[in-house]
């Protein structure tokens, strides 16, 4: 059985304590909302977990089946299975998306394939594959010879991080603000294919947002509020619904 374990996690930055003592588990197939409001940690725990340098882990562990990550690499810890999809995800100029895609899938899941033996997706299939996939987040087929995410608007953006999902098929994704930019439509298609890669590969997701909109589309198993770098109430989806009638202050309050 898959889970990310996050324990006791504390973590600063500029010596300053943003994470303030995190516990959460998620298994293979669960979907967990992570909610609170702007600065309370969310982003900085969705870095930590994937391994950005610049935080420092001050106490605590990550294991990822049972094995202690804190020392991987992101790509190392992309390789185990663990996936991040930015909340702001960067134009990157002379690199096309299918080139990209195609480069992640062969580092990440490629060669772990042709060590065991097992087919790797050729040049063909993969193009047929990527091309089946923009159909299904309504993206024009052209998108596969862009730019990454250069002139994307927020919603395609947030489209491409998913069909970086598809492909990559984690065991766990964490996925930052999976609406921002995006407007009703793009948000649906959003989260089928968030709900779609959960149900096929029974990925593991944990969903982190400020607002509950997405949750309508997307029913969570567990939610979790996170105010001022702590998790301050655990709950199932109805914990969603009682945020958006009264916010966060009545929780803040006790
Ligand atoms: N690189 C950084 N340098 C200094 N402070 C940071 C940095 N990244 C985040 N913070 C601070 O950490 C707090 C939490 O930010 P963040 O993790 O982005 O919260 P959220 O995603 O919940 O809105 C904020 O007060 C923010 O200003
Ligand atoms: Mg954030």
């Amino acid at each position: 059985m898959s889970e990310l374990t996050i324990k006791d996690l504390h973590v600063e930055i500029d010596g300053k304590e943003i994470v303030k003592g995190i516990d959460l588990t998620i298994k293979k197939g669960e979907i967990h909302a992570l909610m609170g409001p702007n600065g309370s940690g969310k982003t900085s725990l969705a870095y930590v977990l994937m391994g950005h340098p610049k935080y420092k882990i001050t106490k605590g562990e990550i294991l990822l089946d049972g094995q202690n990550i804190l020392s991987l690499s992101p790509d190392k810890r992309a390789k185990l299975g663990l996936f991040l999809g930015f909340q702001y995800p960067v134009e990157v100029s002379g690199v096309s998306l299918s080139n990209f895609l195609r480069t992640v899938y062969m580092s990440v899941n490629g060669q772990k394939k042709k060590d065991v033996g097992e087919e790797v997706l050729s040049i063909l299939e993969f193009r047929e594959f990527l091309k089946q996939k923009l159909q299904e987040l309504q993206m024009d087929q052209s998108f596969a010879n862009r730019y990454l995410n250069e002139g994307f608007s927020g919603g395609e953006k947030k489209r491409a991080e998913v069909l970086q999902m598809a492909i990559l098929k984690p065991k766990i994704a964490i996925i930052d603000e999976a609406d921002s930019g995006a407007d009703v439509d793009a948000l649906k298609l959003i989260a089928k294919g968030i709900a779609d890669i959960n149900k096929t590969n029974n990925t593991g997701i944990l969903l982190i947002t400020h607002y509950n909109r997405i949750l309508h589309h997307l029913a969570p198993d567990y939610v979790h509020v996170m105010i001022n770098g702590k998790i301050i109430k655990s709950g199932d989806k109805k914990l969603a619904d009682e945020i958006e009638e009264k916010g966060y202050e009545t929780l803040r309050a006790g």
